[in-house]
C-alpha cells in the first residue's frame, strides 16, 4: 500500500466516554461488517471487558475508507487497554500510531485518566483529533468541554468533531478528520525489516498471533525472522489483517499494521515491544522503548475444595497462554493446602484473573492478602526479594527493608477533596501538589504501594460516589519500618492471613482484622481466642465465647425431618469451612477479613 494512503490511529477515552461505541460506528460505516455481525460490540470481545467496560487486550482493525478526495485509505484503528495496570502495552500501541482520536463525553468533561493517555500520546508526537461525544445527551455541554480541552490539555479544539456515537451523528466528520489531520506513516521499503511487536495473543487454531507495525522493509510469508530482544528465530507462515474479520495478505509493507503467525506456541516468546527483523540482512539496532514487564502485586490463589487443585492448575495454565504478564508458581499453605502464588501487573489485573477463574472456569477460590514486592538487605550482606509474607526471614537477620512507592494523581470534584486527602494521609501519603482546574481538584500524592493494594480503589470510589479518577506510576523503592503481622486463631497462626504492614499501621489493622474475624468465625464448643501478633507480641485480641448447646439439642423428641434439615445445613456449611487445628473458619471469613476499611 502507498504510504500516503495509510493512517494509523488509536482512540483515547476515559472509561464509558464511548470509545467502543465510536469504534463500532467507524467499522459499520466503512462496511467491515454486516449489521448482524455488528450486533455484538466488536472491539470489546471478552465478556468481562464488556461487563466492566474495560478493554484488556488490544485489537486492531483495518478499515477501508473512500474519502471525499476520492482516494481509498487504509485506516488502522488500534485499540488500547484503558487501565493504568497496562500502561506499558498502551505505550507500545501508541508508538505504533501517528495520531489519536481524543473522545470526551460532552456531559462529563475531561478526566484524570484521559489526561495521562493524552500526555503519552503527545509524547509520541501524535496529531490529536478531539471528538466531543454524546452531544445527544440533555446534559451535554459541548462548548464547555471544548474550552476544557483547550484549558486543561492545551490543544486546539476549535475544530473538534461534535459527535454522538450512539445516534450516528458526526461519524463521517470523524473519518474525514482522520484522513486530513493525521499524518501518514513514514518508512522505507528498501531498508532492512524492522517491525514492532505491538501485541500477541493465543489462538487455538493459529497458535500465537502477533500484531506488528512495520517501520521499514517488508514482511511476508516464508521469511525467516528473529525477535531481537527475545533472541528466538521463526518462520513466518501467515501474514494478514483484521477488518475486523481475519484476512490473509501477501505482505505488510512500511507503515502497515497487521498480524503474523509463525507456529509459536507460547505468548511468552512474543514480547510486547520486541523488534522483528530478518535473520539474513536484518537490522542491527532494535527499536527503542522495549521493557520487560514485571508483576508488582502478588497473592495466593487456593481452591476452596482441595479436590479442585488440578482444575485450578489447568485453568491458570490456560489463562497464562494469553497473558504473559501474569506469573504463577505452586505454593503450599499450612492453612489452605495447595495453591498458587500469582503475580500481577496491578490490582485490576489481579481482579480480572480472579474473576475469569471463577466465572469462566467455575472455580471457587480463596485469595490471600495481596502483597507487593519488598527488597530486603540482610545483615550478611545479601539482598532478597520478598513476594510472599510467608517467606519473611527472621527480623533480626534483616538490616533494612524497602517497599515500592507510587506517584498517584487523583482528579475529583471539589466536594470530595477533604475525604480524599484524609484517605491519602491515613495511607502514609505525602502530598506533592494540589491544583484546581475548572470546578475540579487535581491532587498528587506519593504513596506506598502496600497501602494502595488493600482497598484504596474501593474506598476512593465510595467516598467520591464514583466521581474521583485515579492514575499512578511507580517511583521506586523507599525504606520503611515494616513488620510481619500474624493472625492466630486458637493460638495457631493462619498463614493465609499473615501480612506485612507498616509499624504505625499494625495495631489498627490488627484490631480491625481480629474484630472482623470474631464476627465471621462461628462459635465452637470451646472458647476461641483470636490474636494479631508481631513476633511474640500480641497487639490485638478478641475471644469467641463457647457455644452453650448442641444446635440439634432443641430438636430432641421433635420433628425428625427438621432435625435432618438442620444436620444437612451443618454439613453444607462444613464444606465451605477450613479446619485449623480444631477450629473451622468459613471461606467468607478470609475474603471479608481482607477487605478492610
Ligand atoms: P471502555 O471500553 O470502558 O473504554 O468504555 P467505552 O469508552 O468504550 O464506552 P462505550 O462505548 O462502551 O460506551 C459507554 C456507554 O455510553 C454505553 O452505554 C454507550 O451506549 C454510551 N454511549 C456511547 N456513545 C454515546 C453517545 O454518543 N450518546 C449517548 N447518549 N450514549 C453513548
Amino acid at each position: 500500500t502507498d504510504l500516503a494512503l495509510i493512517r494509523n490511529f488509536s482512540i483515547i477515552a476515559h472509561i464509558d466516554h464511548g470509545k467502543s461505541t465510536l469504534a463500532d460506528r467507524l467499522i459499520q460505516r466503512t462496511g467491515g461488517l454486516s449489521d448482524r455481525e455488528m450486533s455484538a460490540q466488536v472491539l470489546d470481545n471478552m465478556d468481562i471487558e464488556k461487563e466492566r467496560g474495560i478493554t484488556i487486550k488490544a485489537q486492531t482493525v483495518r478499515l477501508n475508507y473512500t474519502a471525499k478526495d476520492g482516494q481509498t485509505y487504509a485506516l488502522n484503528l488500534m485499540d488500547t487497554p484503558g487501565h493504568v495496570d497496562f500502561a506499558y502495552e498502551v505505550s507500545r500501541s501508541l508508538a505504533a500510531c501517528e495520531g489519536a482520536l481524543l473522545v470526551v463525553d460532552a456531559a462529563q468533561g475531561v478526566e484524570a485518566q484521559t489526561l495521562a493517555n493524552v500526555y503519552q500520546s503527545i509524547e509520541h508526537d501524535h496529531e490529536i483529533v478531539p471528538v466531543i461525544n454524546k452531544i445527544d445527551l440533555p446534559a451535554a455541554e459541548p462548548e464547555k468541554v471544548r474550552a476544557e480541552i483547550e484549558d486543561i490539555i492545551g490543544i486546539d479544539a476549535s475544530e473538534a468533531v461534535m459527535a454522538s456515537a450512539k445516534s450516528g451523528i458526526g461519524i463521517d466528520e470523524v473519518l474525514e478528520a482522520i484522513v486530513t489531520k493525521i499524518p501518514p506513516p513514514k518508512g522505507e521499503r528498501d531498508k532492512p525489516l524492522t517491525a514492532m511487536l505491538v501485541d500477541s495473543w493465543y489462538d487455538p487454531y493459529l497458535g500465537v498471533v502477533i500484531l506488528v507495525r512495520v517501520i521499514d522493509g517488508v514482511i511476508r510469508k516464508g521469511l525467516q525472522v528473529k525477535f531481537m530482544q527475545g533472541g528466538t528465530e521463526h518462520l513466518i507462515d501467515r501474514v494478514g489483517a483484521f477488518t475486523p474479520k481475519r484476512i490473509d495478505l501477501p505482505e505488510l509493507g512500511p507503515g502497515e499494521i497487521g498480524f503474523i503467525t509463525a507456529q509459536i506456541k507460547e505468548v511468552e516468546q512474543a514480547k510486547v515491544g520486541d523488534t522483528v527483523t530478518t535473520v539474513k540482512g536484518g537490522a542491527t539496532q532494535a527499536l527503542p522503548g522495549y521493557k520487560e514487564v514485571q508483576p508488582v502485586v502478588f497473592c495466593g490463589l487456593f481452591p476452596v475444595d482441595a479436590a479442585d487443585f488440578d482444575k485450578l492448575r489447568e485453568s491458570i495454565g490456560r489463562l497464562r497462554l494469553n497473558d504473559a504478564s501474569f506469573s504463577f508458581e505452586m505454593e503450599s499453605s499450612a492453612a489452605l493446602g495447595f495453591g498458587f502464588r500469582c503475580g500481577f501487573l496491578g490490582l485490576l489485573h489481579l481482579e480480572i484473573i480472579q474473576e475469569r477463574l471463577s466465572r469462566e472456569y467455575d472455580l471457587d477460590l480463596i485469595t490471600t492478602a495481596p502483597s507487593v514486592v519488598y527488597r530486603l538487605a540482610m545483615t550478611d550482606g545479601t539482598i532478597k526479594e520478598l513476594h510472599n509474607p510467608a517467606d519473611m526471614p527472621d527480623p533480626v537477620k534483616i538490616a533494612e527493608m524497602e517497599e515500592p512507592w507510587i506517584k498517584a494523581t487523583i482528579y475529583t470534584p471539589d466536594e470530595y477533596l477533604g475525604s480524599i486527602l484524609k484517605l491519602c494521609q491515613d495511607r502514609r501519603g505525602i502530598q506533592i501538589d494540589l491544583t484546581y482546574i475548572g470546578g475540579r481538584a487535581q491532587v498528587t500524592y506519593e504513596l506506598p504501594l502496600n497501602e494502595v493494594v488493600f482497598d484504596f480503589y474501593d474506598r476512593l470510589k465510595s467516598i467520591s460516589r464514583g466521581y474521583a479518577s485515579f492514575d499512578y506510576e511507580q517511583i521506586g523503592l523507599r525504606e520503611g519500618d515494616l513488620v510481619m503481622m500474624n493472625i492466630l486463631v486458637n493460638n495457631e497462626p493462619v498463614d493465609a492471613l499473615s501480612m506485612i504492614v507498616h509499624r504505625s499501621q499494625a495495631e489498627a489493622r490488627g484490631r480491625g482484622l481480629v474484630e472482623r474475624l470474631k464476627e465471621l468465625i462461628p462459635r465452637h464448643m470451646f472458647k476461641v481466642p483470636i490474636q494479631a501478633a508481631i513476633g511474640a507480641k500480641v497487639i490485638a485480641r478478641e475471644t469467641i465465647s463457647a457455644m452453650r448447646k448442641d444446635v440439634t439439642a432443641k430438636c430432641y423428641g421433635g420433628d425428625i425431618s427438621r432435625k435432618k434439615k438442620l444436620l444437612d445445613k451443618q454439613k453444607e456449611g462444613k464444606k465451605r469451612m477450613r479446619e485449623y487445628g480444631n477450629v473451622s473458619i468459613p471461606q467468607e471469613a478470609f475474603i471479608a477479613a481482607l477487605r478492610m476499611g
